[in-house]
């Protein structure tokens, strides 16, 4: 960076859900922030309600030349073209820059065309939902004590690791070849944790009577705190550890039926649930291959189950 050691003059490029969050945090800690840049003037004359005296705006042109550090916050699919542009912009004035995105699938290769210029480049992915209905108060402290995927040189590390000590943050180093698993891991612990409340919210709708989503709230959350505590090959219940292979036929007998839309899901997961299980020896080879058999629909070959009726 042109002042080392200094306190970094940074702005930010995307000031959405995370972009706007990570301004309020950084220039909160010290760090001086000098510009906003959004798609819209909408979107740029809101932010200047919560920053009065950034220059904000729908271009790039509100962008100082003595920034030192560039914060990409636009969606992935925008990162290639705001590059460029921001090669253009600054062209060799980019020399000794920092610029890092935030996305978690996408490497710092997508930045060439700034490190062509001199810039040092880098991604760091907060490991964090940010709802975009939470203000962004609420945002900007959800970027606190969390863990951050970085991913660059040497060069880049020391200001990243600055930010993230900032933000008091755990700086966690992603090979470039890792970051599409990096990012699945991601997706799993929290998409798709968001898509099985979904799903149950729908099965709910299904049941009749007066069961509501929030009655599993309490499971959910016992679930997760078990299984963040000891692991879920540990903890895990339900029909597979049971090696309840009755149960398994008639919830897929009822989705195969009336639920079409979660019996692969249901399969998939409850294999996963086989194969862990059996990696702790939770299962024998035998029980799992009867499990696996039923969830392949091959109920022919069940040898021997138990006929409980648990339901979790
Ligand atoms: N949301 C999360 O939970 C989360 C978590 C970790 C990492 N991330 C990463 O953070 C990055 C931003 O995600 P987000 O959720 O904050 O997105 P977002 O809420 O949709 O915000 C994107 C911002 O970028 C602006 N923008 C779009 N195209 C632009 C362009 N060409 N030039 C300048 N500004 C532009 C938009 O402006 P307008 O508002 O005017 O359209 C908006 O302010 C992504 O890489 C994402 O992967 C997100």
């Amino acid at each position: 960076m042109s002042r080392r050691g200094g306190i970094p003059r940074f702005a930010v490029v995307g000031a959405g859900a995370v972009g706007s969050a990570l301004a309020m945090a950084l220039s909160r800690r010290g760090f001086k922030l000098r510009a906003l840049v959004t798609a819209s003037s909408r979107t740029a004359h809101r932010l200047k309600r919560r920053f009065p005296k950034i220059p904000t705006g729908a271009s790039l042109s509100v962008l100082p030349d003595d920034v030192d550090l560039l914060v990409i916050a636009v969606p992935e699919q925008q990162l290639s073209s705001v590059a460029l542009a921001l090669a253009h912009r600054f062209g060799t004035a980019l020399k000794g820059k920092r610029v890092f995105h935030l996305s978690g699938s996408i490497s710092s290769d997508v930045l060439l065309p700034v490190e062509k210029k001199g810039a040092v480049v880098f991604s760091l992915h907060p490991i964090q939902a940010f709802p975009a209905d939470a203000s962004i108060d609420d945002r900007a402290s959800l970027l606190r004590g969390i863990s951050y995927g970085f991913e660059g040189d040497r060069r880049a590390e020391r200001i990243a690791r600055r930010v993230v000590r900032l933000l008091g943050g755990r700086f966690v180093r992603v090979p470039k070849e890792g970051k599409i698993a990096y990012h699945l891991a991601c997706v799993f612990a929290s998409n798709f944790i968001m898509a099985l409340h979904e799903s149950a919210r729908q099965l709910t709708g299904a049941v009749g009577g007066s069961l509501r989503t929030e009655d599993l709230h309490p499971l959910m959350e016992s679930a997760l705190r078990y299984v963040m505590r000891s692991g879920a090959a540990r903890v895990m219940t339900g029909p597979v550890v049971r090696k309840s292979g009755e149960t398994l036929r008639r919830h897929l007998q009822y989705l195969d039926n009336s639920e079409k839309q979660f019996a692969a899901v249901y399969r998939a997961l409850s294999s996963v649930i086989v194969d862990a299980m059996r990696r702790r020896h939770r299962l024998t080879a035998r029980d799992a291959a009867d499990l696996t058999a039923i969830l392949g629909g091959n109920s022919r070959r069940i040898r021997r189950t138990n006929s409980g009726g648990a339901n979790h």
